[in-house]
Parts: structure tokens; C-alpha cells; sequence
């Protein structure tokens, strides 16, 4: 079987406005998904996203909402249900990596502000998706984690402790919901060309030193998170739940090792 046909589900794609969001918006739809494309501030990136899904006769529509506000997540989830049906496909991808800084020289609110939108946020939406999901028997919730759920990043424990932690909601809502029909994976990116690193890959001397710790070389594309998020809400993936596919060029087999050590 070679089916990754989603005609007549309905997805819902936190952080669709942009980076790897978009991708992966516009990956589910052209798959046949009809897609809520949630933005947090920017409309305007976000009516792009579905215009660009409709010219290509896709099914799509902007949703906005704070996922750190739980009242404001079910609010969004109860005009998905009127204006697309509900949701089948949850991608938990609105996230931020927030202000660089070592602990204790960093802002407390700086470090609630990480863990409320990449932890948070995807628990709202999933604990709404599970019981639209548990209706039908039948649903699919991808957290989109990091490479750093498993590397140590220095000035940035709140986005490795959210990342870690959003990998444990995944497993734990998978053990919970495996009866019910419904699957939980996290996809794991790397090093993917977007907003939020392009300080890093626009500086030569920045993107070198990237580079290095990726065993493939190069970074990333957002598709490349795509193509895996496809396969995974996807029926070829029916029997896969609880774990994690990685999509890093290898930044996680340590490429520094291939010398001395
Ligand atoms: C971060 C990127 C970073 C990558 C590798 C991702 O989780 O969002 O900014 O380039 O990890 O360190």
C-alpha cells in the first residue's frame, strides 16, 4: 500500500503562518486535507498561507488564537468545528526558542513565556483534539519537538525544557490514547532554514560552525519536516504511536566524533 491520500480529514496546524508550519500546511492540504491554518499575530502571513493553499484547489482557512490560553484555544477548536468539521489531524508546530540568556542572569517572564507557548499551547490543543478525536475512534496528534529534547543548548534551558518536555506529553497521551484510536508522535527536527535560526544561517561565519554539527552538512528545509509530518498523520503510518521520527541530517549521531575522541 502506498496511501498517503488525506481527502476528508480536517487539520489543524498550529503556527501555520510561517516556517515550518506553512510547510507543513501546505504539504497536508495538497495531500487532500482540509486545513485550519492557525496564526498567533501575523493574519496577513496566514491568509497567504491559504491563499496559496486554495489557488492550488486546496480547502483551507485562517484561525487565530493565544495556545498559551486555554479559553482562547477552545474557543478557536469550536469555530474549527462550525466552519470545517472537527479536527482529525493536530500538528502542535507554534513554538519559540525565546531570548538567549544563562540562568539566573535570564527574566523569569522570559522563561514562562517559552514553556506557556511550546508546552502549554500544545497541551491545550490536544486535550481538545482527544475528545473530538475519541468520538470518531480515530485521530492523529504530531508535537513537533527538537533535536535539543536530547542536546543541551547553553541559554536556552526553557526551549530544551519545553522540547523535553513536550516529548513526554507525546509519549504519555500516546500510552493514554493507543485504545482509543488515536496516535501521538513527535517529529524531531534539526537545523531547519527558517525564521527563528536566521540570525545563525545568514552569517557566514555562524552557518560554518552549524554546519559542522550537522553529519549531512548543510541545514535543512522546512519540507523536509513536512514530508515526515505527512507520512506520519498519514495511514502508513497506522501503527506507529508514542515515539519520534527525526528529520536532522544526522546532528544527532555527534559528527564531531568521526575524529579523534
Ligand atoms: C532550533 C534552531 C536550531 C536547531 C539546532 C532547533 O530546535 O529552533 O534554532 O538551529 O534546533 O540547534
Amino acid at each position: 500500500m502506498n496511501n498517503m491520500d488525506l481527502t476528508g480529514r480536517i487539520a489543524l496546524v498550529t503556527g501555520a503562518s510561517g516556517g515550518i508550519g506553512k510547510a507543513i500546511a501546505i504539504t497536508l492540504a495538497s495531500a487532500g486535507a482540509a486545513v485550519a491554518v492557525h496564526y498567533g499575530r501575523n493574519q496577513t502571513a496566514a491568509d497567504e498561507v491559504v491563499s496559496e493553499i486554495t489557488e492550488n484547489k486546496g480547502k483551507a482557512k485562517a484561525f487565530s488564537a493565544d495556545v498559551s490560553d486555554p479559553d482562547a484555544v477552545q474557543k478557536m477548536f469550536l469555530e474549527i468545528d462550525s466552519s470545517l468539521g472537527s479536527v482529525d489531524i493536530l500538528v502542535n508546530s507554534a513554538g519559540i526558542d525565546g531570548v538567549r540568556s544563562l540562568l539566573g542572569e535570564d527574566r523569569i517572564e522570559d522563561w514562562k513565556r517559552v514553556i506557556s507557548i511550546n508546552l502549554y499551547g500544545p497541551y491545550f490543543c490536544s486535550r481538545m483534539a482527544v475528545q473530538r478525536m475519541e468520538k470518531k475512534r480515530s485521530g492523529v496528534i504530531i508535537n513537533i519537538t527538537s533535536d535539543h529534547v536530547d542536546i543541551p543548548w547553553e541559554g536556552y534551558s526553557a526551549y530544551c525544557s519545553s522540547k523535553a518536555g513536550l516529548d513526554m506529553l507525546t509519549k504519555t497521551l500516546a500510552q493514554e490514547t493507543a485504545d482509543k484510536g488515536i496516535r501521538v508522535i513527535s517529529i524531531a527536527p534539526g537545523a531547519i532554514k527558517t525564521g527563528i535560526n536566521k540570525s545563525v544561517w545568514e552569517d557566514p561565519e555562524m552557518l560554518r560552525d552549524l554546519d559542522k554539527k550537522i553529519a549531512m552538512g548543510v541545514p535543512g528545509d522546512a519540507q523536509d519536516v513536512a514530508n515526515a509530518v505527512l507520512f506520519a498523520a498519514s495511514d502508513m503510518a497506522k501503527y506507529m504511536t508514542g515515539t519520534t521520527i527525526v528529520v536532522d541530517g544526522g546532528m544527532l549521531i555527534y559528527p564531531d566524533f568521526r575524529h579523534g575522541g
